[in-house]
């Protein structure tokens, strides 16, 4: 967060946005300063915000506090539920210089352009009932409900569907329809939505074999749209073959395009604290927020422009480097990249 606000607030000023900067407290950090994951006040600066750039949040010092209260529920999962940000942009580039750091062969990466489109508010992560019960005997149960109802997973469609439009036109529509009744009803609302988009080159596919094909060959896919805990899932491995989950960045939205920006890595608690973090992901996280949610698609093309120049010059943390090469800290990646801009 440190390295993405140094090169925001140095766009800010280049580009003359005028961008007011304001940081508040969410996650383990909230709960230590103030008792609870998001503080009143944090909610209010995300109410009246046109974007929030957000850290990671979680860490084992907060794992063991009751479901409702620890980070990613109270903190990260109810600021995406409070501000309906439903649409979770997932883009796994891979940068060319970054094919060697791949996990697969530089050939079944070049290349590499994939949309995840992750539904963000819904799903297993939001249904009721939840909890862990007593059962009769003793013994304890947990459960959860997977929920979609044909709204959310219209507006999700369209999002994807747009997106699929603007890129290389085929989607493909991720699901466990051969066991799941709710994603039965998936299948059935996006196929039943493709009529609109004869432009868009549809498919469908288990989500058992999407992770397998993501390995595989992964350049099949343009966009991909799925719920949200299969998002999470295949966005995790999609993030590997771009070299590391340190590349990756996220968009949440509305409706409205308001939107929430982050890295899909989490906190990296085996790292932490060490200045070996990889700062792209969140430097690519701003760029998005300029792009999507205050249009400065100059101000962000720029940012990703000086990301790749920074990777041309060789700099790389450790998540990225290959065996044996020189390795950059956190700070001097950030470093790197503001340099781009002088
Ligand atoms: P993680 O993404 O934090 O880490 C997984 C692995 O990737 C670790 O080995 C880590 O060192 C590495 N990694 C992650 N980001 C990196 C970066 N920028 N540079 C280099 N290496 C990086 O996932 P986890 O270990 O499963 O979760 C740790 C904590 O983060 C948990 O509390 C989890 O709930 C939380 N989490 C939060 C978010 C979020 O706030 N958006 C996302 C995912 C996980
Ligand atoms: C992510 C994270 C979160 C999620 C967790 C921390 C709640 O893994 O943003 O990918 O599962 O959505
Ligand atoms: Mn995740």
């Amino acid at each position: 967060m440190a390295q993405a606000s140094r090169v925001l607030s140095l766009v800010n000023e280049k580009w003359q946005l005028n961008l007011a900067l304001e940081e508040a407290l969410v996650g383990g950090a909230a709960i230590d300063a103030t008792g609870t994951a998001l503080p009143s006040e944090t909610m209010a600066l995300c109410e009246k915000a046109d974007a929030i750039l957000l850290g990671a949040v979680g860490g084992p010092k907060w794992d063991n506090l009751p479901p409702a209260e620890r980070p990613e529920k109270a903190g990260l999962l109810a600021i995406r539920s409070k501000l309906d940000l439903f649409g979770n942009l997932r883009p796994a580039l891979l940068y060319p210089q970054l094919a060697d750091a791949s996990s697969l062969k530089p050939e079944l990466v070049a290349g590499l352009d994939i949309l995840i489109v992750r539904e963000l508010t819904g799903g297993i992560y939001f249904g009721q009932p939840r909890g862990i019960r007593e059962l009769e005997g003793g013994e304890r149960q947990g459960y959860n409900t997977y929920v979609y109802s044909e709204s959310e997973i219209r507006r999700i469609g369209k999002v994807a569907f747009e997106l699929a439009r603007k890129r290389g036109g085929r989607l493909c529509s991720v699901d466990k329809a051969n066991v799941l009744e709710v994603t039965m009803l998936w299948r059935e609302v996006i196929q039943d939505m493709a009529k609109d988009y004869p432009d868009v080159e549809l498919s469908h596919m288990y989500v058992d074999n999407a992770a397998m094909q993501l390995v595989r060959a992964p350049k099949q896919f343009d966009v991909m749209v799925t719920g949200n805990m299969f998002g999470d899932i295949l966005s995790d491995a999609a993030a590997m073959l771009t070299g590391s989950i340190g590349m990756l960045p996220s968009a949440s939205l509305d409706v409205n395009g308001k939107g929430m920006y982050e890295p899909c890595h989490g906190s990296a608690p085996d790292i932490a604290g060490q200045n070996k973090a990889n700062p792209l992901a969140t430097i690519l996280s701003v760029a998005m927020m300029l792009r999507y949610s205050l249009n400065q698609a100059e101000a962000a093309q720029a940012i990703e422009d000086a990301v790749s120049r920074v990777l041309d010059r060789g700099l790389r943390t450790a998540d990225i480097a290959a065996e044996g090469e020189a390795v950059v800290s956190t700070t001097e990646m950030g470093d790197a990249v503001i340099q781009e801009f002088q």
